[in-house]
């Protein structure tokens, strides 16, 4: 049985099988209409989300499958103090596959070490967040018709941001990619993914703080919000929160065929002026969301 824990769990390999199957899906929609007719989907949420489990929801029940689970941690008997093992393994008795996103690194980790079905990381903390990332590739993929030879601006928030963090692991896999990592001092990359990722796989990579140096370079601007939830002190986030703002200004030099993406949800770096760019594809990219989670769940369940 295989999870999705880490955007390292899939091989290249799989990863651009996952992106065919959601192309397919997406020309295709009816032919997978039933695929998981009689399966159960657990959305096991104990942090605030909108696109990411309403995505899975949307993925299961258009795959002809059904849903149940929980939205925050209190209305479930984390309340009561229970484990995350011991509702994972409750909920394998209740559903076929798991989506579980947690405040705390490694605890849908946790949980798929007990679950008797599969369990996928929806977001840990601010650490992983691979169906993001899974999203991401499929927009950059269908959009530029490439994986490879990119530059990839990554602006706001690359400490706590967790799509950041997977982002840049997966991309690493592939040929010719060269980031530009644009963040205050504050919210830099941290050290083990720069070392781990982007110096073992001899990336090409540089740090800035201003989002005008580069633009002209960039293929992909990849813009996060600020994590506010993240923050120790609420002064800290204070005086963070706007130091990247996107407006129509600051893309003046930027290639025409530029990819604007973001995660979102989004509170004040993109200006709405921008929504307006055809080179904006954020509201897109929640689209393609939800066909690679009906990739992802049929192959975690071993459904063709
Ligand atoms: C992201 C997350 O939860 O990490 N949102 C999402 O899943 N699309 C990004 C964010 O919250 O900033």
């Amino acid at each position: 049985m295989k999870h999705l824990i880490d955007i390292k769990d899939l091989k290249v390999e799989e990863i651009d099988e996952l992106i065919e199957t959601a192309k397919k899906i997406i020309k295709n929609k009816k032919k997978y209409s039933k695929k998981c007719k009689n399966k159960i989907l657990a959305t096991l949420f104990y942090e605030p989300s909108t696109r990411t489990r309403l995505s899975f929801e949307s993925a299961m029940l258009s795959l002809g499958g059904q849903v149940l689970g929980f939205s925050e941690a209190a209305s479930s008997s984390t309340s009561k103090g229970e484990t995350v093992q011991d509702t994972a393994m409750t909920v394998s008795c209740y559903a076929d596959i798991i989506a579980m996103r947690h405040p705390i690194a490694g605890k849908p980790e946790e949980a798929s070490k007990v679950s008797t079905v599969p369990v996928i990381n929806a977001g840990d903390g601010s650490h992983n967040h691979p169906t993001q990332t899974l999203t991401d590739l499929l927009t950059i993929k269908s959009e530029t018709g490439r994986l490879d030879n990119l530059t990839i601006g990554v602006c706001g928030d690359l400490k706590f941001g967790r799509t950041v963090h997977s982002l840049v692991t997966a991309m690493a896999r592939y040929e010719n990619i060269k980031f530009v990592l644009i963040s205050p001092d504050e919210l830099k990359l941290p050290d083990y993914i720069k070392e781990e990722v982007l110096n073992d796989s001899n990336i090409e990579w540089c740090e800035t703080n201003n989002i005008e140096e580069h633009i002209e370079d960039l293929d992909i601007l990849y813009m996060t919000r600020v994590q506010q939830e993240r923050f120790e002190k609420r002064e800290d986030y204070l005086k963070l929160k706007d130091y990247f703002i996107l407006d129509n200004k600051k893309l003046k030099n930027a290639k025409k065929d530029l990819k604007i993406l973001h995660p979102l949800p989004r509170v004040n770096e993109i200006a709405v002026e921008v929504d307006q760019d055809p080179r904006a594809f954020y509201f897109k990219q929640v689209e393609y969301g939800k066909y690679i989670r009906m990739a992802l769940i049929l192959k975690l369940l071993e459904i063709n």
